[in-house]
């Protein structure tokens, strides 16, 4: 069995915040979230990986490389333009050859991994089976409507009017009859050939497609809340490892993550926290469900549920929850005189001031 995963699409520099142009490479609990979904296919077994790649091409494969470090094997597929899921199995070709394989969309979190999927496929060999999972806006996926044993009766892509809450997540598990299936759709309306086209023509020629609902799942729409919410679910997961330098002014509590290389001093850490290889914590408190990444500088403030981006730093101004920082960001206070706030602020910004 192979994996195909698919870490294409244009740059969205247009985020509420540019940490980064390709979206796989958002980082929760400081590790991009394409790495998870590598890990997740490195333990259910599967060593080769094609990785299709677009505009971004240049930073996946610097942030990936061979994927030795991962225990894969890595073909890069690279697709000229974004034109669609299904568009990608059909440039995979060559490729996959004749092998069953996992799709797995660069940009989705899934909790727990595939393993368990893996191998309830490779027993009860379906010609397709997909995921779905409860959503509060099924109207931005693939979207599924179920029939009374369960069985998938139809699929729409980004309904007006979905039919169920049953959203397609990103991972679809395949036999080779996806490829004449991906051969025969046409362009959708946003001229993309989609892959949930294809799993509706396998279901129109009478193809065995079943489908698992799972819990734990995330994609990054941006939406900070839901960032700072997944970035939760996974320090929780952590276990205590200290590899950098803690001074013995210094405390830590519970689970606790501090990288070779950081150092903390005079400060507190209460856990779950991962503090990033690099960055030095100084006279702070960083409270639980915060990660700090790499080369920043925390002095002299509190932090707590927080994500900090690599190369910021925080300098003296007290306390800072629910914040999402990005990089090469800096947070002083400003002079005594004038008194007044003084923001240098990207696109889609959004500040709150305690006053
Ligand atoms: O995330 C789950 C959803 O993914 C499903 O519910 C939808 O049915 C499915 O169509 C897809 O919808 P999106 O519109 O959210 O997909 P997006 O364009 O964001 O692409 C998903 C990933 O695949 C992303 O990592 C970029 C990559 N990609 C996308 C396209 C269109 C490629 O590598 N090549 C492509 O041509």
């Amino acid at each position: 069995m192979k994996a195909l995963v698919l870490s294409g699409g244009a740059g969205t520099r247009l985020r509420p915040i540019t940490h980064t142009s390709a979206k796989q490479l958002v980082p929760v609990a400081n590790k991009a979230v394409l790495f998870y979904g590598l890990e997740s296919i490195a333990d259910a077994g599967i060593t080769e990986v094609g990785l299709v790649v677009g505009d971004t091409a240049e930073e996946i494969q610097e942030a990936v490389g061979d994927g030795s470090k991962f225990g894969l094997e890595i073909t890069y597929i690279p697709q000229e333009r974004p034109l669609g899921l299904a568009h990608a199995v059909l440039i995979a070709r060559d490729f996959l050859g004749d092998d069953d394989f996992v799709m797995y969309l660069g940009d989705n979190f899934i909790v727990g991994g595939i393993t368990g999927l893996v191998e309830e496929f490779r027993t009860s060999r379906p010609d397709a089976q997909i995921l779905l999972t409860h959503v509060a806006d099924p109207r931005a996926f693939g979207v599924a409507e179920l029939g009374p044993a369960g069985q998938v009766i139809g699929l729409e892509e980004k309904p007006e009017r979905p039919k169920s809450d049953l959203a397609l997540v990103g991972v679809y598990l395949f036999t080779p009859a996806v490829h004449e299936a991906v051969r025969a759709i046409a362009p959708s309306w946003r001229g993309e050939l989609e892959i949930t086209h294809a799993i509706q023509h396998l279901l129109d020629s009478g193809a065995d497609v079943r489908s698992t609902v799972i819990h734990g799942y995330w994609k990054d729409t941006g939406n900070v809340v839901d960032m700072l919410e997944v970035n939760r679910t996974v320090l929780e997961t952590m276990e205590r490892r200290i590899d950098g330098e803690v001074d013995e002014a210094s405390e830590t509590v519970g689970r606790v993550v501090v990288e070779r290389g950081a150092r903390v001093i005079g400060s507190r850490i209460v856990g779950p926290v991962v503090i990033g290889s690099g960055t030095v914590v100084t006279d702070s408190y960083v409270g639980p469900f915060t990660s700090v990444a790499e080369n920043c500088r925390i002095k002299d403030s509190e932090l707590e549920f927080s994500i900090v981006l690599r190369d910021s730093s925080i300098d003296g101004v007290g306390r800072i929850e629910n914040s999402l920082i990005g990089r090469h960001v800096e947070v002083t206070p400003a002079p005594s005189v004038p008194s007044a706030h003084r923001l240098v602020l990207g696109d889609h910004s959004t500040v709150q001031i305690h006053t």
